[in-house]
Order: structure tokens, then C-alpha cells, then sequence
């Protein structure tokens, strides 16, 4: 068997050699400072956690990662774009992304702006370069891809994540942030994969019950990080959440409860898994395992 990390390597290696072919050149016309940008973010760094389980659904579900992979680079390409804006002055205003400086430090507002709306479009058109099969075609790529990260998912999390600055929150609406902002782009990387795979509908509720509560997970340990890591770490400025006013669990309730609860949500997103054979979902449940542990 794989272990993670060692998996994680050769996920992100296949993803960005394709993402290099897929994106325009970094010299294109009609301005190479914004196809500079574009690649600055793309290629700083990132732990590709979504073409990963996009690329681990697929296998899941019977198909191969060659056919997952344009999904697994349009996953990864759209979550770029909404690191580039979450960084901005009138967002998260941070310094530090993957270990450089942020995209607006280096190109500047506009251009960090406009590279990261060039992502987000171009990563639709790498979802409808997903090969179509019995069950699914471009139509279900494009529109799932958009569903989950418009205004009433991704988006919409966003949104509720600044009206809550400064704000006390429930843990109830700490909730609906994460599975806006976080979990939503993770349910689309699974339900992108799967789909390339030609899944059943039973398949494709499992992994978006697994994928939702990976997410919740995923975002408890992110805001658990930005308490207890380093920038150095990380590769991200730390302690940001309590600067800018933000409701986090681990504010409302502790760290312990708050890793307590990271650890519930991922004992849910493995239960969900029970459908699959041993052998189909022993790597997702290893990927939900390690990423409960994660450390940046
Ligand atoms: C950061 O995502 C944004 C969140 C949703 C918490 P990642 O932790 O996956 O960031 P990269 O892609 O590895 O830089
Ligand atoms: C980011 O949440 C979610 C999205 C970018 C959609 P955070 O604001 O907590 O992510 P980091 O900590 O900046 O990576
Ligand atoms: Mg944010
Ligand atoms: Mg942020
Ligand atoms: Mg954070």
C-alpha cells in the first residue's frame, strides 16, 4: 500500500505537469504579466488535496486517474483563484500564500484580481475537456463545478464568512461557513472524479457525504492551525483568525473541543465509506486519516 505522503508527491507531480499544458504559456498574449500571475500561484507550492481525492474517487469508483485528470487540474486551478481573491487587502488581507508573497504583493491588486477571475474561467474550461462517458458528459461537469462554487455554496461562504468579522457566531453558522467556503470545492473534487468514473448515484452519495464532512474537517484543522503553527510551517502568516475578528470554534469553544470535533467529523466522512469494497476505499479513508493529523 501507498502511504500518503508518498502519494500526495505523485499526485501533485502528474497534476502540475498537466496544469503546465493547460494553461496559457506564461509569455501568451495579450498580456504575459497576467499569464505570470496566474502560474505564480498555480505553481508556489499547495498540497493538491483536491485533485488528489478527485483522482482517488475515480479510482474508488472503477475509472483510472487519466481520466480524471483534467477534473482533478480544473479542482485545483479553481481553488488557486479563490485563494488569490480570499487574500486580498478587502478580504483576508495576507502576505503570505504556499510560502511566498501573495499574489497582490507581487503583481498588485488588479492584476492579483484578474488572474484569479483568468482561473476561475479557465478551470471551467478544463472541466468540460473531462471525457465524456455513458452516464455523464460536459453538461454535468460544468454544472456541478458551477452548483458547488457559486453564491450558494463556495461563494455564499465566503460572503457569510466576512459579514461574520467582529461578530459572535453560533456554532451552527460556524458550520454553514465551512460547508460553504471549504467544503463545498471538496464534494465537487470527489463528485467531478467519481463522475468521470461513470459512478452509480449510490457511489456518488457516499463520496459527497464523505467528501462534506472531510471538509468540515478540514477547515477545524486549517483554523486549529492558524492557532498553534508557524509561518515557517504553514507557508501562511498565523494568528490572522483572531486578528481579523473571526468566530472561529476554536475561539468559541477551545482548541481541544474544536480537535475533538475535527476528529468526530472525520470518523463520519470514514462511515461513510461503508458501501465501498475494502480494497476501493482504504486510500480515501487513509487521506481522511492524514489529514485529521496535518500539520500544514
Ligand atoms: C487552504 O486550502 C484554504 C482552505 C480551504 C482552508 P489548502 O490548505 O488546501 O491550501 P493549499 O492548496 O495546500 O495551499
Ligand atoms: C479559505 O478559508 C476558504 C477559501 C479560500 C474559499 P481561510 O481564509 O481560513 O483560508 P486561509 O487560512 O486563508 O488559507
Ligand atoms: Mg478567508
Ligand atoms: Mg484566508
Ligand atoms: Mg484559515
Amino acid at each position: 500500500m501507498t502511504d500518503i505522503p508518498t502519494l500526495i508527491r505523485a499526485t501533485a507531480q502528474k497534476v502540475e505537469q498537466r496544469l503546465a499544458a493547460l494553461l496559457p504559456p506564461q509569455d501568451a498574449e495579450p498580456s504575459a504579466t497576467l499569464h505570470r500571475a496566474m502560474r505564480y500561484s498555480i505553481f508556489a507550492g499547495g498540497k493538491r488535496i483536491r485533485p488528489l481525492l478527485c483522482l482517488e474517487s475515480a479510482k474508488a469508483c472503477g475509472g483510472s486517474e487519466h481520466t480524471a485528470l483534467n477534473a482533478a487540474c480544473a479542482l485545483e486551478t479553481l481553488h488557486t483563484y479563490t485563494l488569490i481573491h480570499d487574500d486580498l487587502p478587502c478580504m483576508d488581507n495576507d502576505d503570505l500564500r504556499r510560502g511566498k508573497p501573495t499574489n497582490h504583493k507581487v503583481f498588485g491588486e488588479g492584476m492579483a484580481v484578474l488572474a484569479g477571475d483568468a482561473l476561475l474561467t479557465e478551470a471551467f474550461a478544463m472541466a468540460a475537456r473531462v471525457p465524456e462517458n455513458e452516464r455523464y458528459g460536459v453538461r454535468d461537469y460544468v454544472g456541478e463545478l458551477a452548483r458547488l462554487t457559486g453564491s450558494l455554496f463556495l461563494v455564499g461562504g465566503q460572503a457569510l464568512d466576512l459579514e461574520g468579522e467582529g461578530r459572535p457566531l453560533s456554532l451552527r453558522e460556524i458550520r454553514a461557513i465551512h460547508l460553504g467556503k471549504t467544503a463545498a470545492l471538496i464534494e465537487a473534487s470527489v463528485r467531478l472524479g467519481a463522475m468521470s468514473a461513470a459512478c452509480s448515484q449510490q457511489q456518488l452519495d457516499s463520496l459527497s457525504f464523505y467528501a462534506r464532512n472531510l471538509g468540515l474537517a478540514f477547515q477545524l484543522i486549517d483554523d486549529i492551525l492558524d492557532v498553534t503553527s508557524s509561518p515557517e510551517v504553514l507557508g501562511k502568516s498565523i494568528g490572522k483568525d483572531e486578528k481579523a475578528g473571526k468566530a472561529t470554534y476554536c475561539a468559541l469553544v477551545g482548541l481541544e473541543k474544536a480537535r475533538a470535533e475535527a476528529r468526530t467529523c472525520t470518523a463520519q466522512a470514514r462511515a461513510a465509506l461503508n458501501t465501498f469494497a475494502e480494497s476501493a476505499r482504504t486510500s480515501l479513508l487513509n487521506i481522511a486519516d492524514y489529514l485529521l493529523q496535518r500539520e500544514f
